[in-house]
């Protein structure tokens, strides 16, 4: 069967199901016989681990330049010779990730001015776009729940007053960094069958 591959980036909270639904996707787009990678940020390569030490805080960093780690990562993500995002597309692959720019828009756009966020991630934005972008919304208070059913290790930014921070940076990355591109915004709070659902017909539905 002849198909192209795409680009695709779930984006959401922490907690908003966004690994089930990368797997899901990946489920149904092999089932017919269509390759995908799946990936996401911050990502395994040498920038990606430097920002986790970070995060678990065994570096302290100045924000500013935790959101250029970000963009760099980025780029090794976009262009790393057999890992990378652009690599991956040529192979035949549907490339489906865990978070893009928008993430560092809204966590980053706390401490650092969204336009030297923009300035950082502008090779990102004008090189690769996502053919579709999907956000899971859920409300804080559900993800942390959700977190916090989890058990697993706290990161920096979960707490309730973080969440509702991180959610509204997210929308507002969408209406002023998001021109010319496909977000779609889910209701994450549903079943996830249903939300798999349209996703699917979301990715059918690309010219
Ligand atoms: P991730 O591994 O996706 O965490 P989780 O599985 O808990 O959602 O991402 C790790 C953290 O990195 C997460 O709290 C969001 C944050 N992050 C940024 O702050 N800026 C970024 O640009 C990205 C990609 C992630």
């Amino acid at each position: 069967m002849i198909y192209t591959p795409r680009f695709i980036v779930i984006e959401g909270l922490d907690g908003s199901g966004k690994s089930t639904q990368i797997e899901m996707l990946q489920d149904a787009l092999q089932a017919r016989g269509e390759k995908c990678y799946l990936t996401a940020e911050p990502t395994e390569l040498p920038v990606g681990r430097l920002i986790r030490d970070v995060l678990r805080g065994q570096t302290r960093m100045d924000p500013r330049a935790l959101a250029a780690l970000y963009a760099a990562d980025r780029m090794e993500h976009l262009h790393h010779p057999t890992e990378g995002i652009l690599y991956q597309l040529t192979q035949g692959c549907h490339v489906i990730a865990s978070r893009y720019y928008f993430s560092s828009f809204a966590y980053q756009g706390e401490f650092v001015d969204p336009r030297m966020i923009a300035a950082f991630n502008f090779h990102a934005k004008s090189t690769l776009p996502a053919d579709l972008t999907i956000h899971l919304d859920l409300t804080p208070a559900e993800s942390l729940k959700r977190i916090e059913g989890r058990g697993t290790e706290k990161e920096l930014f979960e707490t309730q007053e973080k969440l509702t921070k991180v959610r509204e940076g997210f929308l507002e990355a969408y209406a002023q960094f998001g021109d010319g591109e496909n977000i779609h915004i889910l209701n994450a709070s549903r079943n996830p069958v249903i939300i798999a659902e349209e996703i699917l017909g979301l990715v059918d539905a690309l010219e």
